[in-house]
């Protein structure tokens, strides 16, 4: 709440932009764990490369796009106020993300680029943004792989932390962050 008792939350643009982010993120997750998991022969497993990458290039546009909204409005205070040492760790976990987001689509790209293979948005391709050479798509695949991994633990830690604030410390770091007919009900 403020001096004028309303609860400061962040705009309506940045909260639908974050709740986006979260549902894309869960379908470029989910493609391409599908992905392993269905038979070579399948034209699905295919398939669903397909839409990770889809998925991923809209992501590099959302995450940029994101990033600009939010570098000009400022995020509302929590209350009660966490310790600093909170809002650091809160702060570097936001960059965190924001690099996820913009790096791991411009890493795939490069992967496949590397692998002289074009990078299609479905039937429309992209130009290649790097040479074609097996070290350097290898390089990049384990980049891919090791930062696109280690997400999963990062992802989690900010969703329990919100969580965490929500149920046991009981401030409005989630409530700032959730749409109006939630926050309400
Ligand atoms: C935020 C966006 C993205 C995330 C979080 C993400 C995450 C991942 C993850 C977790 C894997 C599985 C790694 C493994 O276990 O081997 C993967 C594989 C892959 N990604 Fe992405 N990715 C993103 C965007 C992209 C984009 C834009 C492209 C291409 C332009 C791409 C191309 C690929 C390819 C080709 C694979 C399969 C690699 C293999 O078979 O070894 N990704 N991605
Ligand atoms: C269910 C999962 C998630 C929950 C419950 C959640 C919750 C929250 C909350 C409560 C905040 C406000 C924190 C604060 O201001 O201190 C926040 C901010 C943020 N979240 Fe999440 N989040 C989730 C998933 C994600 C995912 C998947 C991403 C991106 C990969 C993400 C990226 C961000 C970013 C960048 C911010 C900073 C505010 C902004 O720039 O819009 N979140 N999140």
């Amino acid at each position: 709440m403020n001096s004028l008792g309303q609860q400061q939350k962040y705009a309506p643009l940045s909260i639908a932009l974050h709740w986006i982010t979260v549902i894309m993120m869960l379908a470029i997750y989910a493609t391409i764990e599908l992905h392993e998991i269905i038979p070579r022969e399948n034209p699905l497993r295919g398939a669903m490369e397909d839409w990770h990458i889809f998925l991923g290039l809209c992501m590099l546009l959302l995450g940029a796009y994101r990033l600009s909204v939010n570098l000009r409005l400022q995020p509302p205070g929590i209350l009660p106020r966490p310790p600093q040492w909170q809002m650091r760790l809160t702060s570097l976990m936001k960059i965190y993300l924001y690099i996820l987001m913009i790096t791991m689509p411009i890493v795939g790209w490069i992967f496949v680029s590397a692998e002289g293979e074009a990078v299609k948005l479905f039937f429309i391709p992209m130009p290649g943004i790097a040479t074609v050479s097996e070290s350097l798509a290898g390089i990049a695949e384990e980049a891919h792989e090791i930062f696109g991994v280690s997400a999963y633990l990062f992802i989690a830690v900010h969703a329990l932390a919100a969580l965490h604030h929500h149920y046991l410390v009981k401030d409005d770091t989630l409530k700032r962050m959730l749409p109006d007919f939630i926050s309400r009900s």
